[in-house]
């Protein structure tokens, strides 16, 4: 099973997606926990590209370029033998970001973005959880966290709100896949959402 957490900068992925891992291991599961960009050493290298430095760097079609180049090599080396050796595999964000991440910030790039997911990616995650949360709760965190990546979370609350617009839009695009969780709550009861959740849905 492929699990994925997605959501604006600061809604509680990674430590949502630490805490199902934990759950999960507990009750005997095998359990892979990564992220994008990154997972895999070349796909790593390719995050520090997209991620720091000058944020005007890359046009907006090579950032889309490097975001896919670095999930093939995620998808490859990473997910697609976890899961035929039978793990679960649970990722924090994956192509949904791109699609709400590159398809918003230059309008008319969501056909390119589907295009390339055919023709590069062609794998859909089991099971999405897209953390709902408010853009100026949601960047007040992530600057807490601080390190040097601050790339995309430079862009200010106006794009977060037009961010989480965008996955709430995707949580109606894909509603077989997608779960919206309310990122809003202390975190022990988002997780237990996240848990009941994945229980109801794991084979
Ligand atoms: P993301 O991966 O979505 O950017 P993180 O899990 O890194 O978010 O969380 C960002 C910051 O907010 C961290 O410092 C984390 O401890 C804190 N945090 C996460 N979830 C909650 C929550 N439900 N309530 C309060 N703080 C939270
Ligand atoms: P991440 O480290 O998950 O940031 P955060 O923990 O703050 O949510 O992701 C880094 C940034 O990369 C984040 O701002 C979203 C962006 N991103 C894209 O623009 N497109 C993508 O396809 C992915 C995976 C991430």
């Amino acid at each position: 099973m492929f699990i994925t957490f997605e959501g604006i900068d600061g809604s509680g992925k990674t430590t949502q997606a630490r805490l199902l891992v934990e759950r999960l291991r507990e009750a005997g599961r095998d359990v892979v926990l990564t992220r994008e960009p990154g997972g895999s050493p070349g796909a790593e290298e390719i995050r520090a590209l997209l991620l720091e430095g000058d944020p005007e760097r890359w046009s907006a079609e090579t950032e889309l370029l490097l975001f896919t180049a670095a999930r093939r090599d995620h998808l490859e080396r990473l997910i697609a033998p976890a899961l035929a050796a039978g793990k679960v595999v649970i990722s924090d964000r994956f192509a949904d970001s791109t699609r709400v991440y590159q398809g918003t910030r230059s309008g008319d790039l969501r056909e390119s973005v589907d295009a390339l997911h055919r023709l590069m990616i062609g794998r859909e995650p089991d099971l999405t959880f897209i953390i709902d949360m408010d853009p100026e709760a949601g960047l007040a965190r992530a600057r807490n966290r601080g390190g040097g990546e601050a790339r995309f979370e430079g862009f200010g609350a106006g794009l977060q709100a037009r961010l989480r617009a965008g996955f709430l839009a995707l949580a109606k695009e894909f509603p077989d896949r997608c779960v919206l969780v309310d990122g809003n709550r202390p975190i022990e009861d988002v997780a237990e959402d996240v848990a009941r959740l994945t229980r109801e849905r794991l084979p």
